[in-house]
């Protein structure tokens, strides 16, 4: 088998895919999954960090967004290992999870290997999750099962609704659930109204939207349709600085729009392709996470690789005007 024996399989997080396959024999089905680099099995990071040895206060703010992390593979290793590394340099309380945490079966199943493992240093450090909802499972999409996986995710992240805002520091983050039905469609959801109305009532300096789905991207699932029409002018009405996102598997910043800066930090386990649009700044295929900083009025922020490369940095002065 390759050298991988169903233990090493299990062992790795495949969950249900690799035990369904180990039960049929190598006939055409183990070898493909194999070839997925995602899914090699990796080594959990196991660096002992420095409990709550992170700064916050009134001007000051430092997390890490991480997208479409879900496969407990090697590669989710990697990127994980370089986040406790991260913040083992420089210390950081809390993680805003950009969805799709769990591919290749139910998350009540997979937490320990798609989550536990992974994140076991940073866990143990006492770092807290913050989940935008993501998709996840397309073959269970807007069905029972698939909102049965998210009320897992939910209930096992200890995350306050399906969409919620946080104050960390200076920094108000509106976490949405773009999975909803109907988000940007006709029959659009009270979650567009609560945003409108929590960030006209936001105080905060700093203004970031998490979600899953991106407004603006250039790969292989490209911008949300109706999102410009729908979000959009909530985003820019009510001056957001920066809004995070997934679900395509690369890195991609977009120039200001509308003073609105838009990011797809969706490497987390795996890279699809990623073009160049009018509205790109920057677009790479990496394996990645995105590490901002918050001094006052001043936001920096890092595109990491597993390697720990800055792939991207760029610069954001809080938005006046509001
Ligand atoms: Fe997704």
């Amino acid at each position: 088998m390759s050298g991988i024996s169903r233990r090493q399989l299990l062992a790795a997080g495949l969950g249900a895919a690799g035990t369904v396959a180990t039960g049929v024999g190598l006939g055409g089905y183990v070898l493909p999954l194999l070839a997925r680099e995602d899914l090699i099995p990796g080594e959990a990071p196991t660096r002992a960090l420095e409990p709550e040895v992170w700064e916050i206060t009134d001007q000051r703010l430092n997390f890490v967004a991480l997208g479409d992390n879900g496969s407990g593979g090697r590669q989710a290793m990697a990127v994980a290992g370089r986040m406790a590394d991260t913040y083992a340099n420089r210390p950081y309380g809390h993680v805003v999870l950009l969805g799709d945490i769990s591919y290749y079966g139910n998350f009540a199943d997979r937490y320990d290997d798609v989550f536990v493992r992974p994140m076991r240093p940073l866990l143990d450090a006492g770092v807290t999750f913050d989940l935008a909802i993501g998709n996840h499972d397309e073959a269970l999409r807007y069905s029972d099962e698939g909102f049965e996986e998210i009320e897992a995710e939910v209930r096992l992240l200890d995350t306050p609704g399906r969409y919620y805002v946080k104050t960390y520091g200076p920094a108000d983050i509106f976490f949405l659930d773009s999975s909803v039905p109907g988000l940007f469609g006709p029959r659009s959801s009270d979650q567009l109204a609560w945003l409108d109305d929590t960030l006209a009532s936001s105080t905060s300096q700093w203004r970031i939207v998490a979600m899953h789905h991106p407004p603006y991207s250039s790969g292989r699932h490209g911008s949300t349709p109706r999102a410009e029409e729908m979000l959009v002018p909530i985003l820019e009405r009510h001056h957001v600085d920066l809004v995070l996102a997934g679900h395509d598997h690369n890195y991609e910043r977009t120039h200001p729009l509308d003073g609105v800066t838009y990011v797809v930090s969706g490497g987390g386990c795996k890279t699809t392709k990623v073009g160049h649009s009018s509205f790109t700044a920057v677009a790479e295929r990496i394996l990645q996470f995105l590490y901002v900083e918050i001094d006052d009025d001043h936001l920096v922020a890092r595109c990491i690789r597993p390697s720990g490369e800055i792939a991207d940095r760029f610069e954001l002065r809080a938005r006046e005007g509001r």
